[in-house]
């Protein structure tokens, strides 16, 4: 009777430690916590969306390194905005097309990958796994996903080249530091451990976001990014490598525009997860300024863009708007918990929704998806961001289809 009793009260206490879990206003999809134990891994089996990794590592890690991957600057409002955005958009399908033949393959700078997204570059994959980054460079490599790791990553660059498998391609993120020597030394080890191209962060100019959920956990401060980032500094930055260069935390339609004069091959549209300028735009936000403003950058430039993506039709939504390739951040860190594994299923996870959904939609051939507006209907984005509806030769609206697609 007594060691029941005792039982029951355990049982209790971990369901309630495990019950806790806050969901941050994520969707509920019937994810059930109660016999997860606070502290370790959850079965992996329970993982079937982006999400559900978020929930697993917030059980998984300590505050501190939960707070590291989530953290995002001040109110957070830019963060929730790249989260909740895609509420406003209405995907239009079309029920009378042959979707037989699914094809998704994407040339990023002339490479050709499996799947229009990419894993993001973020720090310090190391606080989830101690495979850290080795984990993410194998299970994209298996599956022939782009993977960018990040300059400041657990592991050195020549760990991860060294990762790669046979024929992976791969590209590397660079901050512009204050220490040109730095800069140019990392930038001939990128070439050297075999890296294609470098995503180089131009959204840390001189100092990092004031992020208050980690800033509570920091020890030390300090900052190595350049003050100067202007054209003639940018320029003699690219003196310093061979290897393609595209600018990674654009944040507005002018940026876009110029980085297509300046002649780089490509622009990443990029807020950085909300964790730099408050109160910034999203990424759809600025796919539309660009369609008002600059229309003829989208065949000039191939254009990436990241911020809360954590489904399939996110991604298809950029995709329509324009978008090459699509960026994935926090999920994949979060579900390095796991290892290669994790990042494997939710590889898996992105493919199965990118291929339901593209089904569902009448458009199995992703070329015939990108910068095809009429798959998305952005009008009530348009509201809220310019004030009134785009004219409908500009706005993304299914009522604007200008002849039939078939
Ligand atoms: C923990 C963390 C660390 C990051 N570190 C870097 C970095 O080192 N360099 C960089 O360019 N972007 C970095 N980012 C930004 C990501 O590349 C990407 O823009 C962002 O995570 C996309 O938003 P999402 O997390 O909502 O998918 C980081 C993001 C997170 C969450």
């Amino acid at each position: 009777m007594r060691s029941s009793t005792i039982m029951a009260a355990l049982g209790a206490a971990l369901s309630v430690r495990a019950a806790d879990i806050d969901f941050e206003g994520l969707p509920d999809t019937g994810l059930d916590t109660s016999a997860w134990t606070a502290g370790e891994n959850p079965p992996i089996d329970d993982m079937v969306d982006a999400n559900d990794f978020q929930f697993a590592a917030k059980n998984k890690l300590n505050g501190r390194r939960y707070a590291y991957y989530r953290t995002a600057a001040l109110d957070e409002i830019t963060y929730e905005r790249n989260m909740h955005d895609w509420e406003k958009l209405r995907m239009n399908g079309f029920a009378f097309n042959d979707v037989s033949n699914l094809y998704k393959n994407t040339s990023i700078l002339g490479y050709e990958f499996a799947s229009p997204f990419f894993i993001a570059p973020a720090a310090k994959a190391g606080y989830t796994d101690d495979g850290a980054e080795t984990n993410l460079v194998k299970a994209a490599g298996d599956e022939n996903i782009l993977y960018v790791p990040s300059i400041s990553a657990s592991l050195s660059i020549e760990e991860i080249g060294a990762a790669k498998r046979d024929g992976q391609i791969m590209f590397h993120q660079q901050y512009i530091w204050s220490d040109k020597d730095r800069l140019r030394e990392e930038l001939k080890r990128m070439e050297d451990s075999g890296f294609h191209a470098v995503f180089l962060t131009v959204d840390n100019t001189g100092v990092e976001g004031v992020r208050p959920r980690y800033d509570r956990y920091r020890t030390s401060g300090g900052t190595s990014h350049a003050d100067d980032n202007t054209i003639s500094a940018i320029n003699e930055l690219r003196q310093m490598t061979s290897l393609p260069i595209v600018p990674k935390g654009v944040k507005t339609a002018h940026d876009v525009k110029l980085c297509a004069e300046l002649g780089f091959p490509a622009v990443y549209i990029s807020n950085h997860g909300g964790r730099q300028v408050d109160l910034g735009p999203t990424a759809i936000e600025i796919l539309l300024d660009l369609h008002r403003d600059y229309p003829e950058v989208f065949g000039q430039i191939e254009i990436y863009a990241d911020g809360g993506v954590r489904h399939a039709s996110h991604i298809l939504a950029l995709i329509s708007l324009g978008v090459t390739a699509v960026g994935v951040g926090r999920p994949f860190y979060f579900a390095n918990i796991y290892g290669q594994d994790g990042i494997a299923k939710l590889i898996d996870i992105f493919n199965t929704e990118l291929d339901t959904t593209m089904k569902l939609m009448g458009e199995a051939d992703i070329r015939g998806m990108r910068g095809n507006a009429t798959f998305t209907n952005t009008k009530k984005v348009e509201l809220d961001y310019f004030g009134a509806p785009l004219p409908n030769d500009i706005s993304t609206s299914v009522y604007s289809i200008p002849e039939p697609l078939y």
